[in-house]
């Protein structure tokens, strides 16, 4: 439990959950969910499908609110918080489902994702070296984009500020495998840059090229945390936590 008269300080984790109930309708989805994700490196969150990962990424950007327990964000309650403010405060979400603006164009989904003020030139440097295809159709219809752009875009609107914490949803959900690659190794150069990342993934190649630290749900709880060495090494142990949903590795 920390200690609310305490600054938040470089050792304290960047966004801690504790004790997180989230119902949706009149389902108990959320059941008691505690997480630490340490600042800088790779949080993964795993697990079957529905079990509640989204869930739990939907209850710390505010769009379920948890009806029981607490979620410190940079040593912040932000329990309460309207999702706005959070997104502000330095909370970078990537959802599931993209969360891009079809008719804009790529360029003003990016404006609009940069919060703060307008885009720094050398962040979209990186932003393109990372993703050539947004550089390509900059002035283009998001909708016209391929899957796997829409998922670059999605992404370069988190990259496009600094965030304290990058959340995000299966980046490569869907996609063929030559983008998976590419996507990983534009994530990997993200964690390399000292970010904070916490993403759920459900390709367990990526998840162990990737994480740092493993956390494992099932029925909307945490079952199983620790390295993502421990767990990618241990056969068994993925079996038992995660059965067959994870992809082949
Ligand atoms: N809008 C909703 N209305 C009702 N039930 C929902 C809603 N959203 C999610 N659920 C239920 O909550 C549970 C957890 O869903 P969640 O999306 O968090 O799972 P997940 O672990 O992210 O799964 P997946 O791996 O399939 O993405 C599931 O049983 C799901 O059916
Ligand atoms: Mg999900």
């Amino acid at each position: 439990m920390s200690d609310l008269t305490r600054d938040a300080s470089a050792s304290d984790p960047i966004l801690r959950i504790e004790e997180v109930y989230t119902n949706i309708a009149q389902y108990h989805i959320l059941r008691g969910v505690n997480l630490d994700v340490p600042r800088g490196g790779v949080t993964m969150l795993l697990g079957r499908n529905g079990v509640g990962k989204t869930t739990t990424l939907r209850s710390v950007i505010g769009h379920w609110r948890a009806h029981k327990g607490r979620i410190l964000f940079d040593g912040e309650d932000i329990t309460e918080m309207p999702t706005a403010s959070i997104a502000r405060s330095g909370l970078g979400f990537v959802p599931e489902d993209m969360g891009i603006f079809a008719d804009l164009t790529v360029e003003e989904n990016m404006v609009l994702a940069a919060v703060s003020g307008p885009i720094d030139a050398a962040r979209l440097d990186w932003v393109f070296e990372a993703f050539p295809p947004l550089k390509t159709f900059w002035k283009s219809e998001a909708g016209n984009l391929s899957g796997g752009q829409k998922q670059m875009l999605s992404i370069a609107r988190a990259m496009i500020e600094e965030r304290k914490l990058y959340m995000i949803d299966e980046p490569t959900k869907g996609l063929a495998p030559a983008i998976i690659s590419t996507m990983a190794h534009s994530l990997k150069d993200l964690k390399n840059q000292g970010a904070s990342i916490l993403m759920v993934e459900q390709n367990f190649a990526v998840a162990k090229a990737l994480g740092d630290t493993a956390n494992v749900m099932d029925n909307g709880r945490l079952i199983w945390s620790g390295e993502m060495a421990e767990l990618a090494s241990d056969e068994a142990l993925q079996e038992r936590l995660m059965g067959l949903s994870m992809e082949a590795h």
